[in-house]
């Protein structure tokens, strides 16, 4: 039988034909997504998903190597130069990288390595892989005389004006760095990148300019370098790693990667310090697995680690494929931001009658979990990043951070995509009216009986940050106030065991669990108890205060603003929401019917508020904890400083009192600490600091 998708070819070859077509139509959209993403800094798609597009094409070249071209797209290490700048010839090419998408992939490099050169394993320098924009910078005799970016790795763009600008890039060599007279010719190729602070500064004042936000540091990097005015460049804060030398003439001669890494470093130029010289691989891919994980301690953004063979010598007997050296590689992390397609912007109203807009996705895995729905925050957060129905945009999850919609790719944009208006209405079966109050950033649902309110205010008087309530989760409150057996959380204590038998899903055993777990409620501490309420702005630190000022509901209720206010920890807006809240009736009324189930009004103050029984060592001391320790978990470090009148902020600044470094620090916290002199303690130090207050 003949397979309908292969015919033979006029040169007698098997083809594929299915295989023929899928290659070539993928090559296009790498062509075409290289093209926007190298010659205008203007994706449409995520790094994320463009790398996924070239493995493909990568994979079914493997796989039908008679469809393999020379001129693939997938070869191609970046654009064309535009018509925008003057083309430079590099006068040695600026390659790419392979890259590892994983452990095994980067161990196969490495035995790949151990294979053509029969021996033992190589040192290698592992790197930060920097996610900004390659440039190459020229010296002659010392004297800086061109810039150039890697366009497509053979002819780039001539950007000296806009490369001058960068503080971080010296002018001139020093000559003593050279150990004798500075080489005739030194290329330093590096990274031209945004920090993550820039950005963010840049960010505000566009939003505070009410023009478009940027989408990542990356694009705002390459967005910025590649200005026809140089001026706009210079105000756009961009810095420079240097980790490579291109061409170079003259000078000391060199043996090892990280001896020009030190050269580079007595020149001026900014070597990043996280680089080490590591002799076997599985540190090597310990070392990958850290910065994964730490990517974030960081103020710039990597997307992975470069790996790269330290003696000169060895690379080149190593060599070149006609796409990336054979001695270095870039093991890649998983991407954070991916492309979707966002199909509905809907409001959601919270237990204060906030509505909140989020964004209805095509379900795109990113960051380590799949994510369908993302928040969108406020009306005005809808309208500064465009976002419209139908539009592709890019979701970004960090870590454990909660995934964001970041942007709309403009380009990809359908005709006739209408700006997204805030729904005038409540989601909810009263369908009630919707305000934004002049000056206010959140629009409201304030019709006090809406049941979607209620049940909200259920959801969370029950949550882990309230009462903890097992078992009384969104389905069971559902269930609850729809059967008409709850009408607010009061409520909930005279359920019976043959009232929850009427509901879906009860049986004996489930019943009598819950209303033991409402039961035990009852006796929760008094910090919970506060949180509980739902009180605009109090959170578990404001509670914890409150109650040890205070030790019970009843005189937290019967202080006025301005007592309320004289509290440790308790600003005037927390202040004035609580005496708002105290002031309704209903809310009064509903404190009530809680004083009738016999709910605790003076449960204890939980551990980590400021204790009284310890001596206050710390008292009005801020002290920073980064990495893991022996003895304390996080939660139980911020705890005891608390517990001794301290502080335990996530960052440092010039007024932090010590830095506790655990295991795995953020480097970024170090840096920091040093930066203002702020002493950092081990473990043992911050014992010592916890009895006696010194360091
Ligand atoms: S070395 C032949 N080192 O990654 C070696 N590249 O995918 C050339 N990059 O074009 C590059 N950090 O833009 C090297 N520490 C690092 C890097 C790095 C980021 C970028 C660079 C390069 C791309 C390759």
């Amino acid at each position: 039988m003949t397979d309908p998708a292969r015919a033979d070819a006029d040169d007698g070859a098997d083809v594929d034909i299915e295989a023929a077509e899928m290659i070539a139509s993928l090559r296009e959209q790498v062509a075409y997504h290289n093209h926007r993403y190298h010659a205008l800094d203007d994706p449409e798609i995520a790094d994320g998903d463009f790398d996924l597009l070239v493995r493909e094409v990568r994979r079914l070249e493997g796989e039908h190597p008679e469809l393999a071209t020379d001129d693939s797209p997938s070869e191609d290490v970046g654009g064309a130069p535009s018509a925008t700048f003057t083309p430079v010839r590099h006068a040695v090419p600026m390659t790419s990288l392979d890259n590892a998408m994983n452990d095994p992939e980067l161990t196969a490099w490495g035995e790949r390595l151990l294979k053509s050169l029969g021996g033992d394993m190589p040192s290698v320098v592992c790197e930060l892989k920097i996610d900004g924009l390659a440039v190459s910078v020229r010296y002659e005799q010392g004297r800086m005389v061109q810039a150039a970016t890697r366009g497509d790795g053979r002819v780039g763009e001539d950007v000296t004006a806009n490369v001058r600008t960068i503080a971080d890039v010296p002018d001139r060599l020093p000559s003593g760095a050279f150990g004798g007279d500075v080489p005739g010719v030194f290329e330093v190729r590096g990274e031209v990148y945004m920090s993550t602070s820039a950005f963010e500064r840049l960010n505000e004042a566009a939003a505070a300019a009410e023009e478009r936000l940027f989408v990542n540091p990356r694009n705002s990097a390459a967005g910025s370098l590649r200005q026809k005015d140089a001026a706009v460049t210079a105000r756009r804060q961009l810095s420079f790693w240097a980790y490579q030398l291109g061409d170079v003439q003259g000078g000391p001669t060199l043996a090892s990667h990280h001896e020009s890494l030190d050269v580079l470093g007595a020149a001026g130029f900014p070597v990043n310090p996280n680089i080490v010289v590591l002799d076997d691989l599985s540190t090597v891919v310990e070392r990958c697995a850290y910065w994964q994980e730490h990517r974030h301690d960081l103020d710039y953004e990597i997307d992975g680690v470069v790996i790269k063979v330290d003696d000169l010598a060895i690379r080149a007997r190593l060599g070149a494929t006609s796409r990336a050296p054979r001695w270095a590689i870039a093991f890649k992390f998983p991407p954070e931001e991916r492309t979707t397609v966002l199909h509905d912007i809907q409001v959601s109203v919270g237990r204060t009658g906030r509505a909140t807009p989020f964004a209805v996705l095509e379900p795109v895995f990113v960051g380590g979990s799949t994510v369908g729905l993302a928040t969108l925050h406020n009306e005005d957060q809808v309208a500064a990043k465009d976002v419209r129905p139908g539009d592709t945009v890019i979701v970004r999850k960090a870590g454990d951070v909660i995934p964001e919609v970041v942007g709309p790719m403009i380009t990809a944009r359908a005709a006739g995509a209408r700006p997204w208006r805030f729904p005038t209405t409540c989601p909810c079966a009263l369908a009630s009216t919707l305000v934004r109050l002049e000056g206010e950033a959140d629009t409201r649902c304030v019709e006090p009986a809406c049941p979607v309110q209620r049940d909200q205010r259920l959801i969370h008087f029950a949550s882990r940050g309230g009462l903890d309530i097992e078992g009384l989760g969104e389905r069971t409150v559902a269930q609850l106030t729809g059967a008409g057996l709850v009408e607010d959380a009061a409520d909930i204590y005279s359920l019976t065991v043959d009232e929850l038998l009427t509901l879906d899903g009860f049986g004996q055993v489930s019943a009598t669990k819950l209303l033991d777990a409402i039961d035990a409620s009852r006796h929760s501490s008094l910090p919970r108890l506060l949180v509980a309420l739902g009180i605009k702005h109090l959170g578990p630190t404001a509670a914890w205060a409150l109650a040890s000022a205070f030790g019970s509901l009843d005189a937290v209720m019967s202080t006025g603003e301005e007592g309320l206010a004289e509290v440790d920890g308790i600003g005037p807006t927390i202040a004035a929401s609580i005496d708002a809240w105290f002031s309704l009736e209903s809310n009064r009324g509903f404190i009530e019917k809680l004083r009738a189930a016999e709910v605790d009004f003076r449960g204890e103050a939980a551990s980590g508020a400021a204790d009284d029984d310890v001596e206050q060592v710390l008292e009005g001391r801020s002290v920073v904890v980064t990495g893991t320790l022996a003895g304390f978990s996080r939660d139980e470090a911020a705890a005891a400083i608390v517990a001794r009148g301290g502080k335990s902020p996530g960052s440092v600044s010039a007024k932090t009192y010590a830095v506790v470094a655990g295991d795995g620090p953020g480097a970024s916290k170090i840096t920091q600490a040093e930066r203002h002199g702020v002493r950092v303690l081990d473990e043992a130090g911050f014992e010592r600091l916890l009895q006696t207050g010194e360091l």
